[in-house]
């Protein structure tokens, strides 16, 4: 009979709990055992965090937000932070133990479910460990190369649309800017999506050096077409012209991050506009919410067609790659493939084109 393992790596997002419903129910068809990994690695590194998912333990998660297997963005088994006795952090490879253990388990292969983080740990694990590998992409962000999509984006588009449509009548009660921050490190999928979809006046993305002067004038625009109000979209990995982006401080329980921590890319906006344009302007960060809630229909469904997907990757011993959405379909793309860059909204996409011809000024002109 054979066992496999799966892991949820890196930020949540909304149908972690869909993959792993339908990973384990597909290979319960076909007779086989599933283990789940706790909190990323950890499970596989102490093997009581090792927990064997049966249909009581995935009965009735598929709607609902999180992983019930936990998660971390700071668990890379190469690099991992251990604080010594002096409650000193520094960082150790525990790859050969986790090695170790998966062989002790007898599993066949570990499904990696991840985003481009935890996703390059699982191929580099393929590469030099050996270890049989399956990758199930995952990100709001929406950031993975060699997938259309990923799952748990279009639920986070949702919210942030949803956020966005509020915000109008606030602005327009108070003739003020409204701005919010919403997610997305590198790419602006998501401001993007939701500032269309929401009806932005502005959205400010990554890929976009924005200039200030720009903003500002699309705000006197409005006003002179008797529009006193503005919404602003921004992405927390946007920046103006010639400026870096903007970090948050962070302190010793960070160590072993992969990232930066982003965020007051909204603020500093906001700060421009009052003194440039002596407006009322207001900002917001949407942060956590847009990880958070029930799957859309659309996530699910995703989520569910790739866990399946990946039991039947591991039936035909493809290793080292990931499930991917290709037209619509079910593919196998090398892990290599889907990791080497983050996936860009390109310039020349319909979305931005879209978002220009409907009058949203992307901050560039
Ligand atoms: O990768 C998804 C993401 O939501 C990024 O947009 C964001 O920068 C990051 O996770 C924040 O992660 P956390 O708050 O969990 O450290």
């Amino acid at each position: 009979m054979n066992r496999i393992v799966i892991s949820t790596g890196g930020g949540d997002a909304p149908g972690l709990n869909a993959v792993i419903y339908s990973v384990v129910k597909s290979s319960q068809a076909r007779g086989w055992e599933v283990y789940g990994s706790r909190s990323g690695y950890r499970g596989l590194l102490e093997l009581d965090e090792l927990v064997r998912l049966t249909d009581e333990q995935v009965r009735d998660i598929t709607p609902t937000g999180g992983t019930i297997l936990g998660s971390t963005n700071k668990g890379n088994p190469f690099a991992m932070p251990v604080e010594n006795l002096a409650g000193e952090i520094h960082l150790r490879d525990v790859s050969d133990r986790i090695m170790t253990n998966f062989n002790r388990m007898g599993f066949l292969c570990h499904i990696a479910v991840g985003g481009d983080g935890s996703l390059e740990i699982a191929h580099r694990f393929a590469v030099e460990k050996g270890m049989p590998v399956i990758g199930v992409p995952k990100t709001i962000d929406n950031d993975l190369e060699a997938t259309q999509m990923t799952f748990g984006f279009d639920t986070a588009v949702s919210t942030a649309t949803e956020a966005i449509d509020k915000l109008h009548s606030t602005a327009k009660s108070h003739d003020r800017v409204l701005i919010v921050e919403v997610m997305g490190r590198d790419s602006g999928w998501i401001a993007l999506s939701s500032g269309i979809s929401g009806g932005a006046d502005i959205v400010l993305i990554p890929e976009i050096p924005f200039n200030v002067e720009t903003i500002c004038r699309k705000i006197t625009d409005n006003e002179l077409h008797g529009k006193h109000y503005a919404i602003i979209v921004v992405a927390e990995g946007a920046c103006a012209e010639k400026s870096g982006r903007i970090h948050k401080k962070t302190d010793k329980s960070e160590i072993g991050r992969q990232e930066l921590l982003l965020g007051g890319i909204g603020e500093w906006v906001a700060a421009k506009i009052r003194k440039n344009s002596g407006k009322d302007t207001r900002s917001m960060v949407l942060g956590h919410l847009q990880r958070g809630g029930s799957p859309t229909t659309f996530d699910r469904l995703l989520a569910l067609r790739f866990g399946a997907a990946a039991v039947r990757m591991a039936e035909n011993n493809q290793f080292d790659q990931m499930v991917s959405l290709v037209n619509g379909e079910m593919e196998a793309v090398p892990l290599a493939d889907a990791i080497k860059q983050r996936k860009k909204v390109p310039l020349s996409s319909d979305k931005i084109m879209t978002a220009r011809e409907i009058g949203i000024c992307l901050g560039d002109y």
